[in-house]
């Protein structure tokens, strides 16, 4: 099985870098078919055109209401022939029809370990609470935003002294991890939301692990994922 993706981004795209590298690496079994962008000047597009992947860009300000704007997002992804949605820093609230027509073929990736620091400033949330771990989450989407059935999770500590520059770093470099990763197990076919709890089948015995960890150490300091990774 492999899946075809439809990224949607408003952002630099370093996400929608790590998910078309894994792609070439061969370590995500997937397609991609189309980049969507509500900024027209965003730096994905960028991303698009040096990976060769067609890209569609439009300002959601062009559209009369987002019913409107969210049909055309549709109809492009439909023609593209992607069966999977990637958000990788679509900063827009989808319309409930959209969310619909993706149901659990549609995920999300935030810069904190949900539900905590919701929103569109998780991760520099997370630091003025003070926390003492932030992290990343992918999670599928549902109506509500950043609140869909957790795939995986990964942390990394925040020292006192630390501010966003300092941080952001640390979480993107585990958003590049967890994002591709999440992906490959849709690409699998392993992923089941029962009860909104995500479980992962396992490939050799064919049952549903629990979420096992894999802590470690980068270049940037130590970090905890779970569900581990197996793509590394
Ligand atoms: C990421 O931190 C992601 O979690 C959030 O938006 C940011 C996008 O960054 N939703 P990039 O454009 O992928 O570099």
């Amino acid at each position: 099985m492999s899946i075809t993706l439809a990224i949607m981004a408003s952002g630099k795209g370093s996400n929608c870098r790590a998910v078309l590298e894994a792609i070439k690496s061969g370590r995500l079994d997937a397609r991609a078919a189309v980049i969507l962008s509500n900024k027209p000047d965003a730096g994905v597009l960028e991303v698009a055109r040096e990976y060769g992947v067609p890209s569609f860009a439009k300002s959601h300000k062009d559209f009369p209401d987002r019913e409107a704007f969210d049909s055309e997002f549709a109809r492009v992804i439909r023609e593209a022939g992607a069966d999977t949605v990637v958000l990788a820093g679509y900063m827009r609230i989808l319309t409930p029809g959209f969310v619909q027509a993706y149901s659990g073929r549609m995920v999300n990736i935030h810069p904190a370990l949900l539900p905590s620091f919701s929103g569109p400033k998780g991760a520099s949330d997370a630091l003025a609470y003070g926390v003492r771990l932030s992290g990343c989450t992918v999670h599928f989407v549902d109506e509500i935003a950043d609140h869909g059935p957790v795939i995986i999770q990964a942390a990394v500590p925040v020292s006192s002294e630390e501010d966003e520059t300092a941080l952001m770093p640390r979480i993107h470099a585990m958003e590049h991890i967890i994002l591709p990763q999440a992906l490959q197990w849709l690409s699998e076919g392993r992923l089941r939301i029962k009860d909104r709890k995500v479980s992962l089948l396992c490939k050799k015995k064919q049952n549903f692990l629990p979420a096992t960890g894999a802590t470690g150490i980068n270049e940037l300091g130590p970090y905890l994922i779970c569900p581990a990774p197996d793509l590394l």
